[in-house]
């Protein structure tokens, strides 16, 4: 499996992920013949999907959590937000089934570096990055020993900590290019709003309410809504907005591209001791993949191959199975250990992804 952008869908590849819009299936696994798929695509803002070709065969992308136990808790926290936006009632019995069972899941999953990066629809967005944000806050947490008790206020949490984002027009949550000052205020509400509508849940504790409404804070002031420092700031909030700054930029938006897991991780590590702590931020990039499985690569002899397997003690030596010769033209491929191989680098990371250049200001919401 690998990922690849969708302009370079070729007629030889299947779909390795289901593609969902809207809480509806577009593309199942295994899907041929993808490429008149592409205008749709586009349309849903789905820019790379996971497809299974020739040169992929054999590699896998390991997740922290099986693929159905994402779909399934991206549905039910849609139904439970819906819902909610038409009867006033926020149900939280089968997001707390949800929770369960991804802790579960996640205490049960050896030690891998995770690699997957799911797939979202703008449609689908606040949904899939919440899935997302709460399962790497539980891959830190795991590492913390949290109990059951701690994981479960954790994960409702995180799984509803952008909630208040259904109260903000839709039009200014959307628009592509840059907010003005004050459209970017008014969206800064959507933690105050988070608040005051998880307030209204009396069976959920206060603290899982608080994620919802400092998940934007940072430990050295320059967070919102109030700036708090450091030790206001409790471990779960400290461990939410890595989860949550890690998601949306190696996530696609509307107004800049992905970035690469290895920039993502650059940007944690570069404000480490500032605005994240410096402990969690190594135990999260830790289980992380630097050059994820499936990922297409330059290297430093100038061929171009794709991830295929991680060295746990060296992330930045994974194998490489090169596909391509430095002028492009595909060759029969070979499996390169960058362990053994010293004298090979990779010089460029997820290729395809870097694309269209990302911008440099991430404004994250
Ligand atoms: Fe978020
Ligand atoms: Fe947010």
């Amino acid at each position: 499996m690998r990922l690849v952008s969708i302009e370079m869908l070729q007629p030889e590849m299947k779909i390795a992920r289901a593609v969902y819009n809207q809480g509806t299936l577009v593309l199942p696994e295994g899907r041929g013949n993808v490429a008149k798929y592409i205008p749709n695509l586009r349309n849903m803002g789905i820019e790379y999907v996971y497809v299974e070709d020739d040169k992929s065969q054999g590699i896998e992308i390991p997740d922290a959590i099986a693929e159905r136990t994402r779909t399934s808790c991206k549905r039910i926290l849609q139904n439970t937000i819906e819902q909610f936006s038409f009867t006033d009632k926020l149900e939280t019995k089968e997001l707390e089934a949800c929770v369960n069972s991804v802790i579960t899941e996640i205490l049960n999953t050896p030690d891998i570096q995770v690699s997957l990066n799911d797939i979202a629809s703008n449609d689908e967005y606040t949904y899939t990055h919440s899935v997302s944000t709460m399962v790497y806050s539980l891959m830190i947490a795991r590492k913390l020993n949290y109990n059951k008790q701690k994981l479960t206020i954790l994960g409702m949490g995180t799984l509803l900590h952008d909630i208040g984002k259904m109260l903000i027009d839709r039009d200014i949550m959307f628009k592509e290019g840059d907010l003005t000052r004050q459209e970017y205020e008014y969206v800064k509400m959507h933690s105050l709003y988070g608040y005051q509508t998880l307030r209204r849940i009396a069976s959920l504790p206060e603290a899982a309410r608080l994620i919802a409404y400092m998940h934007h804070e940072r430990l050295d002031g320059s967070g919102y809504p109030q700036g708090l420092v450091a030790d206001e700031l409790n471990e779960y909030i400290r461990i939410v907005s890595i989860a949550d700054v890690y998601d949306a930029l190696t996530t696609d938006r509307c107004y800049r591209k992905k970035w690469p897991a290895n920039k993502a991780m650059d940007f944690l590590v570069e404000r480490s001791g500032k605005e994240f702590d410096p402990v969690l931020v190594g135990i999260f990039t830790q289980q992380l993949a630097v050059y994820p499985n499936g990922s297409l690569v330059r290297l430093s002899n100038g061929y171009y191959g794709i991830v295929s397997k991680q060295n746990r003690s060296m992330p930045l030596r994974p194998f490489v199975r090169v596909v391509q010769d430095p002028r492009g033209e595909d060759i029969i491929p070979y499996e390169l250990d960058l362990m053994k191989e010293l004298s090979v680098t990779i010089t460029e990371s997820e290729l395809e992804i870097n694309r269209n250049k990302p911008s440099v200001s991430p404004d994250e919401l």
